[in-house]
């Protein structure tokens, strides 16, 4: 099934490396930037740009109904590219912001359009105390305090938005720690790692065979358990872009 899909967040790092596996399998995609020389190089990877800054409601209402999608998928954050410890406590309380509020606008528009679908990048860090591995029917820490405590909150809201908006059928990514190209890291953390391919692979096979809910989304550890995913979604976490050529 081919879909057109509204990717929100084209540019960062795991909606850049979602371009050629979603042109690969055949989808029509919107893909949004702030930035014109992004939105450039976005149309240089075979997708359609379009320029919006998601605070402004309007012009992002503008840009999905013109974009018409089965699918909307959001891999917004707001973080600085080097997660510079100085520069951590105000993007945490942005990225909460944008977690919250942002989401809460796709998913009102989404269902304002009829979209079928919502795919949205989460944490797999955020789960409250307790015997590990956590499944996704653990709690997540709402208890938090200080900068952590704004992370969940902003996490728990961005899930509420995109799973408890009926009638769209929402799916949320709890992605570990990023390595790979574009991201802050070259090497696997040892936490709950996951490369960006395999995690922008994961956000595919949820458009497509994806269950409402979500899925843990990171190589084997002992914190997180991530069968649901490999099972439900037939998700490897050993997948990489050069296993599968985008076609010409
Ligand atoms: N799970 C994890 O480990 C995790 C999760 C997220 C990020 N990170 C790390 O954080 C760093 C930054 O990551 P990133 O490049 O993906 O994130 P980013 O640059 O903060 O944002 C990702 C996307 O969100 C978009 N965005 C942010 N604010 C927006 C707004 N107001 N309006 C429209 N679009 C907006 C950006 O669009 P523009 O093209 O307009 O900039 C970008 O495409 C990287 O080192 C990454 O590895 C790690």
């Amino acid at each position: 099934m081919r879909y057109r899909i509204f990717l929100a967040g084209a540019a960062g790092a795991i909606g850049n490396r979602m371009i050629p596996i979603l042109r690969d399998a055949g989808h029509a995609v919107v893909g949004t930037t702030r930035s014109a020389a992004k939105a450039e190089t976005l149309r240089s990877l075979g997708i359609e740009p379009v320029l919006v800054d998601v605070f402004d409601a309007e012009r992002l209402l503008r840009a999905m109904e013109s974009a018409r999608p089965d699918v909307v998928i959001h891999q917004l954050t707001d973080l600085p590219q080097k997660l510079d410890p100085r520069l951590m406590g105000e993007a945490i309380v942005g990225n909460a912001r944008i977690r919250d509020e942002r989401t809460r606008n796709l998913g009102a528009d989404a269902n304002a359009l009829r979209v079928r679908r919502l795919v949205a990048q989460s944490l797999a860090w955020a789960y409250a105390p307790g015997p590990e591995p956590h499944a996704e029917s653990d709690p997540l820490d709402a208890g938090a305090q200080g900068a952590r405590g704004t992370t969940v909150r902003g996490v728990i809201a961005l899930e509420d938005w995109v799973l408890k908006s009926p009638p769209l059928e929402g799916i949320v990514l709890r992605y570990g720690q990023f390595y790979g190209p574009g991201s802050h890291a070259d090497k696997p953390s040892n936490f709950v790692p996951v490369h960006v391919d395999a995690a922008a692979y994961a956000a595919v096979l949820a458009i497509e065979r994806g269950q409402p809910g979500p899925y843990n989304i990171a190589q084997s550890n002992v914190h997180v358990a991530t069968d649901k995913a490999r099972t439900e979604l037939g998700w490897s976490a050993d997948f990489r872009i050069s296993d599968k050529p985008a076609r010409e």
